[in-house]
């Protein structure tokens, strides 16, 4: 069998308890027989600052590189509120994405159905609900340049955040939300503000020119706060939600809530493909480092294992396993299992680790 090279960033937070039970369930893939890693571990965010003074490494950045996909936890937290900006956590996770090019950011929303009534909307508005948001990650805002605060002559300060697209940038984003449609039901809505930003002009004119390649698509453009309005008020209308770096932080926030918690949700972050037909891709779950509630054994882990997931489809073709995996998710859940972000008032939560062995457990079971 194949063995993949798979680098794990476990970063702070709840991300090493989280990432304890994605190891877990390594192992039983590997027993089962249905995929086999060579796991290599390095350190991101605030653990990495603490050891090396900056949130990744050369090194780490090097092995990330070597690697045939990365699984990340989360960085950040209170402890390194104070460093210098430019070594802040987060800092690390955004060189990750833009130094290895993993421009395009899949975030689903799913529904789970034992899991309806966790949201804050009604059941019938979430129920059997599955949105992809498809998320520009390597341009727009967060890298533009001029990014600065300066003082200006009567002491005050000015501070520049720059939105720039490219034609290619948009392309080919665009691309991966059209080719993901004609996997699901066909439609994409595409968001940003063309009434206010030239970006917002120049993205629509792009994705509705990408359009006329996919005639068996539908395209819908929508500007992007009435977007998040839809998305509490009929989120059902969405299946490819395409959008830029800096709204599909923000409307992949409120898409994941909707499923009822921001603990179940994966994402996949994808380079562009190669000529050997194989892409870079880091894996990490749609939530942070949750500090409030680490080292309790309180965090679900379901976000993470979906992530692993996630990898096992699109970084190794190995659909089954990641099918088998799911599955064990949904039933496990089903079964009644949850963790405290998503237990019902009245009833007795389980440990992150209670959550990684019950699925497991499905796992073994259904393999
Ligand atoms: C996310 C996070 C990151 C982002 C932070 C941690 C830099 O909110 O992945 O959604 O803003 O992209
Ligand atoms: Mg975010």
């Amino acid at each position: 069998m194949t063995s993949y090279k798979l680098l794990l960033l476990p970063g702070d937070g709840i991300g090493p308890e989280v990432m304890a039970e994605v190891e877990k369930v390594i192992g039983a893939l590997d027993a089962l027989g249905l995929a086999r890693f060579e796991i290599e571990r390095d350190l991101v965010g605030g653990s990495a600052i603490d050891a090396h003074g900056k949130p990744l490494t050369d090194e780490a950045l090097a092995r990330a590189d070597a690697a045939d996909a990365i699984l990340l936890g989360a960085v950040g937290g209170p402890k390194w509120a104070d460093v210098a900006y430019e070594i802040r956590p987060e800092a690390g996770l955004l060189r990750l994405r833009k130094d290895l090019g993993l421009f395009a950011n899949l975030r689903p929303a799913i529904c789970y159905p034992a899991l309806a009534d966790a949201s804050a909307l009604k059941r019938e508005l979430v129920e059997g609900l599955d949105i992809m948001i498809v998320r520009e990650l390597t341009g727009g805002v967060y890298f533009g340049e001029p990014k600065e605060i300066t003082t200006l002559p009567d002491g005050s300060k000015r501070a520049v955040d720059t939105q720039v697209y490219t034609t290619a940038e948009i392309e080919r984003i665009a691309h991966v939300a059209f080719d993901l449609a004609r996997k699901r039901s066909g439609r994409v809505a595409s968001a940003e503000k063309h009434n206010v930003m030239k970006s917002g002009v120049l993205w629509k004119e792009v994705v509705t020119k990408v359009h006329a390649d996919y005639s068996d698509v539908t395209l819908e453009h929508v500007l992007a706060d009435n977007c998040a309005m839809q998305l509490v008020r009929r989120p059902k209308q969405y299946d490819v939600l395409v959008t830029d770096n800096l709204f599909g932080d923000v409307l992949s926030d409120v898409a994941a809530m909707l499923t009822g918690s921001l603990g179940m949700l994966p994402s996949a972050s994808l380079g562009a493909v190669d000529a050997k037909g194989s892409r870079k891709a880091l894996y990490e779950p749609v939530h942070g480092s949750a500090p409030d509630i680490a080292g309790k054994g309180y965090a679900n882990p379901i976000a993470m294992i979906g992530s692993l997931a996630m990898c096992l489809r699109y970084s190794f073709g190995l659909g089954e396993a990641a099918d088998l995996l799911d599955s064990a998710v949904t039933r496990t859940l089903a079964s009644g299992a949850r963790t405290r972000d998503i237990v019902a008032e009245g009833t007795t939560p389980i440990s992150t680790s209670e959550m990684g062995d019950a699925i497991i457990r499905e796992l073994k079971h259904a393999a």
